[in-house]
């Protein structure tokens, strides 16, 4: 290990760290098993800040009871040696106890935003998501905070927890990292068999087709999701479990695409469950 990366776990040890860190500090919250995707948000930190820190800690709460929480991929000596090998000064790798000690009774929960998409298909997920980043957020102190568009309903609503309860933080948010068939990047694509891998490209060839009938002028917002549905639908591997045309901002379905949209889709290959979406109007 470098002698610059430091190691903490209890909170002591974070807050002796952080004590010797430059400002400002990024923040790259994760939950380990760390991509190219995790490492161009440590890059954008490190471009942006004089401190970098990054927090591994697969957090239960965001799990719902049939999901993946105890497969969940981990590779803790890869990710070490990626961070280390990116220039990241801290990690912070929290027990299970260290954040929710057995009487923890307070959440933090984001309303009218997480109704919809992944908040529909997976409830109470964001709340375990708020609750923990707001925990990660008061622990670290960070000045900013990176996180990827390939959630983009968790970035918007990181985004308005930031905002009502004053965190004084900047939110970043990066684009989607692909693979080079279009793939986004995410841990769970390590659950995918060779076969789910090929027809994975279909929720990037969803996107593309939908985006090329909004090049060519479509603005019916049941038209470009009739477009990625009928590719989804295409793919015999493939199981469409929502797809969404909304405002980027409320996320709120549209009838007609006037500003910036948000289109997004969730996909079952096999038992793997992957996000992806794309913005139009930008
Ligand atoms: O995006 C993730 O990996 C997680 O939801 C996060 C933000 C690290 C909170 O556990």
């Amino acid at each position: 290990m470098s002698k610059g990366m430091i190691l903490a776990t209890t909170l002591e040890e974070l807050r002796a760290a952080r004590g010797l860190l430059g400002a400002p500090l990024g923040l790259v919250p994760t939950m380990g098993y760390l991509h190219a995707g995790h490492i161009s948000l440590v890059e954008r930190a490190r471009a942006e800040c004089a401190s970098v820190a990054v927090s591994i800690f697969v957090n239960p709460t965001q799990f719902g009871p049939k999901e993946d929480l105890a497969s969940y991929p981990r590779n803790l000596p890869g990710d070490l040696k990626l961070l280390e090998d990116a220039g990241v000064n801290l990690v912070w790798m929290p027990t299970a106890e260290i954040m929710y000690p057995p009487d923890f009774q307070t959440w933090v929960n984001v309303e009218g935003l997480t109704s919809p998409l992944e908040g529909a298909m997976r409830p109470g997920h964001f709340r375990g998501v708020t609750t923990v980043v707001a925990k990660l957020f008061n622990a670290i102190q960070p000045q900013k905070a990176y996180f990827g568009q390939k959630d983009a309903q968790q970035a918007a609503v990181i985004r308005r927890m930031t905002h009502d309860l004053n965190f004084p933080i900047e939110i970043v948010v990066c684009p989607i990292k692909r693979e080079a068939d279009g793939l986004a990047m995410s841990s769970r694509n390590a659950y995918l068999n060779p076969a789910e891998r090929q027809a994975a490209t279909v929720l990037f060839c969803a996107l593309n087709a939908a985006q090329a009938a909004y090049a060519a002028g479509e603005r019916n917002a049941d038209s470009l999701r009739q477009a990625m549905s009928d590719t989804i639908n295409a793919e015999p591997l493939a199981r469409l479990q929502y797809i969404s045309c909304a405002d980027n901002d409320s996320l709120e379905e549209l009838k007609t695409v006037t500003g910036k949209t948000l289109l997004s889709m969730a996909v079952y290959l096999g038992k793997t469950r992957l996000i992806d979406n794309f913005i139009l109007g930008e």
